[in-house]
């Protein structure tokens, strides 16, 4: 399916890089682990988070999102085993339909068609996690975020459909724009679908090397034959340590 432009949000691709395009230290750690993240941000001169805040403050003024997309390997490990959850006597025509219980402004929307993330944190009182799953979710799973009241869309057979799921967040949801602070996966899908209109990099003078280590996108190679996506500069800003925020909107 490729749907209308307009019937679905807006993605704005968020992301903070090294000057080698690495995303993460490693595929093993999680930068939401604490270890992780003290080495991470360590590595950080003292204009990075000047550049950050100014990054978000712009995406916030120019579109005011009201959804940010992650992917389950933000809180998961490719390889990792999930904790098994109780069995389901819930038929799948119950369970695998959206389960929307309530609103709010802002979502927390996080990918995961397999069904692999225990949640411990499901919002506040401005911003509620969401689940995008698909037809090959785990019942068992659906039950769970049932039973949590955790709200989730189904979008797509084996895989999330990424482009359905957008247009059901902005039919569903009312979101206008997407803002995606995932890693090189969940990145590297929505660009191979051409759902990525804009990005923000903040680069940071910093290296981490290695093969398969997560990048700004990964995913699928490109078609061979095929070009680059091209984008248009929109704005650089360097500060006084070397960090880079870098703003480009898609091309065609
Ligand atoms: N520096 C940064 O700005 C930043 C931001 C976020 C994360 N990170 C780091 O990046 C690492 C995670 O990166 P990652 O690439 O492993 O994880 P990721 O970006 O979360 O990629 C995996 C996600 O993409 C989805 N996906 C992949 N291909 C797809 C397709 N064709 N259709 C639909 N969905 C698809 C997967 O769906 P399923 O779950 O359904 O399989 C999963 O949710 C972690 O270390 C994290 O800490 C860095």
């Amino acid at each position: 399916m490729t749907a209308d432009r307009s019937a679905r949000p807006r993605v704005v691709v968020s992301v903070i890089a090294t000057a080698d395009g690495r995303v993460a230290l490693n595929r093993a750690e999680r930068l939401l682990d604490e270890d992780a993240n003290r080495r991470w941000r360590g590595a950080w001169p003292s204009d990075t988070a000047d550049l950050l805040s100014a990054r978000s403050a712009a995406i916030d003024q120019r579109h005011h999102p009201t959804v940010v997309l992650e992917g389950s390997g933000t809180f998961v490990a490719d390889d990792e085993e999930p904790p098994p959850l109780p069995s389901t006597t819930a038929t799948a025509a119950e369970l695998r339909t959206d389960f929307l219980p309530f609103r709010t402004p802002r979502w927390f929307v996080v990918v995961d068609g397999r069904g692999r993330v225990r949640w411990t944190h499901k919002g506040d009182a401005e911003t509620s996690l969401l689940v995008l799953t698909c037809g090959s979710t785990p019942l068992p799973y659906l039950a769970h975020l049932r039973r949590e009241r955790i709200p989730y869309l189904v979008a797509g057979a084996e895989r999330v459909d990424l482009e359905a799921a957008l247009v059901a967040l902005r039919s569903d949801l009312g979101a206008e724009c997407v803002v995606s602070e995932a890693g090189g996966g969940l990145n590297g899908a929505l660009l191979r679908a051409g759902l990525v209109d804009e990005l923000h990099v903040v680069t940071v003078p910093v290296l981490v090397g290695g093969l398969g280590t997560p990048s700004v996108v990964d995913g699928p190679p490109l078609d061979v034959g095929a070009s680059p996506v091209r984008l248009t500069s929109v704005g650089v800003e360097v500060g006084a340590d070397g960090s880079i925020w870098a703003h480009y909107e898609v091309s065609g």
